[in-house]
């Protein structure tokens, strides 16, 4: 069946994979997204996906959302971003978000797909340090 399919793909992607409401309210969040920010799903459902990133843009995080809603302008959405993000134990790491808007039965959602880049930077680091 095409949902357990889905389902199936979701809980196993090496990515992260978050869904919010309109208002920036996590709905979903797969294994891989809970490994990389530390948070058990019924930790972080229902909360404000700002609780995931450090400041300035915590605070700013919902602004960003209603600008969206109300400009159509969008930044990520459709661009992608490398950005940061706060772990539970409050060390934070690099990561490339891609955001993409979804019509879902009659109402918004929006999807983040997380793909670590801790790696990456790290190995980006010690060539820096031998340059
Ligand atoms: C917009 C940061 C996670 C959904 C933005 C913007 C920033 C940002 C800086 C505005 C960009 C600009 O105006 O130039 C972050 C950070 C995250 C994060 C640091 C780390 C956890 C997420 C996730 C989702 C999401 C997981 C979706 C599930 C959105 C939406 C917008 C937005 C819908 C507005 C549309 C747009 O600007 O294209 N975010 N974000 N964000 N973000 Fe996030």
């Amino acid at each position: 069946e095409n949902a357990a399919l889905l389902k199936a793909i979701i809980e196993n992607a090496i990515d992260g994979i978050i869904t919010i409401d309109e208002r920036g309210n996590i709905e979903s969040i797969n294994p891989s997204a809970c490994k990389l920010f530390q948070y058990d799903p019924q930790e972080v459902i229902g909360k404000n996906v700002s609780i995931l990133m450090p400041q300035p843009y915590r605070q700013e995080h919902d602004h960003y959302i209603n600008r969206y809603q109300t400009t159509g302008k969008a930044h990520i959405i459709g661009i992608g971003r490398e950005v940061t993000g706060l772990r539970k134990d409050g060390t934070q790491f690099p990561f490339r978000l891609g955001v993409s808007d979804v019509n879902f039965s009659g109402r918004k959602i929006y999807t983040g797909f997380i793909h670590d880049l801790s790696r990456e930077k790290e190995a980006e680091d010690k060539l820096k340090e031998y340059a």
